[in-house]
């Protein structure tokens, strides 16, 4: 079986709780956690920045945190992130003007960098950069909003990306972001992704362990 990760989406947990609600999905089993930063420019919608981040290392999370970055620019707040103690931090290629120094960035500042291609948008970018990246996400829904329906035409791009990694034969983590859930994440590994990013799926239900149990059986039946 692949290595899967499973990786929540705290968009959806209870803010007024956030620590315990983190602590709660680690201990349910999650691999990390996905981190979604919203501008209310790049997206029509504002969520959280670096303090928060920095608030969850310091409440006591050691798992690896995944920065989704949906913002424009993007350079002037890569420092921050990483300095509150981002892993992995991702963004998309048409919010940053100079897409390869803002990966450089990335990883002069200590972190794992990553690309995010929303639904329509071309790969072209990887054709240059595969050496560059670390975590390539491809987007099932359009950005900015937990609780979105699954566009399945995404597979096709899964495919596509899966075949790109394999053949660069470099270790590069393939996550779909958007509308991922018990009945659909096996169908998404077939098609090659192994990160998962799970929002109201996960923090929407009642049993977070249950439910990361289930997405983890599913997913071993995908092989
Ligand atoms: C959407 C975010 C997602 C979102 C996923 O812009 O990037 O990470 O939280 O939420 P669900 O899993 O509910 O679709
Ligand atoms: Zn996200």
């Amino acid at each position: 079986m692949a290595d899967y990760w499973i990786a929540p989406s705290i968009l959806s947990a209870d803010f007024a709780r956030l620590g315990e609600e983190v602590d709660s999905v680690l201990a349910a089993g999650a691999d990390l956690l996905h981190f979604d930063v919203m501008d209310n420019h790049y997206v029509p919608n504002l969520t959280i920045g670096p303090l928060v981040c920095e608030a969850l290392r310091n409440h006591g999370v050691s798992a690896p945190i995944d920065v989704h970055l949906m913002i424009t620019p993007v350079d002037r707040i890569v420092p921050d992130f990483a300095m509150a103690g981002a892993t992995y931090i991702t963004f998309h290629p048409e919010a940053s003007v100079h897409v390869d120094r803002t990966l450089d960035l990335i990883h002069d500042c200590g972190c794992k960098a990553g690309l995010v291609f929303n639904p329509a948008t071309p790969l072209d970018h990887l054709h240059y950069v595969m050496d560059k990246v670390e975590m390539i996400l491809l987007m099932s829904v359009n950005p900015g909003f937990g609780g979105q329906r699954f566009i399945s035409y995404v597979l096709d791009k899964v495919r596509e990306v899966r075949a790109m990694i394999d053949a660069s034969g470099r270790d590069i983590r393939l996550q779909v972001d958007g509308g991922v859930k018990i009945e659909n994440v096996g169908e998404i590994a077939q098609a090659g992704a192994d990160t998962f990013v799970a929002g109201s799926a996960i923090f929407g239900a009642a049993d977070y362990r249950a439910t990361i149990a289930q997405m983890r059986e599913q997913l071993a039946r995908a092989g």
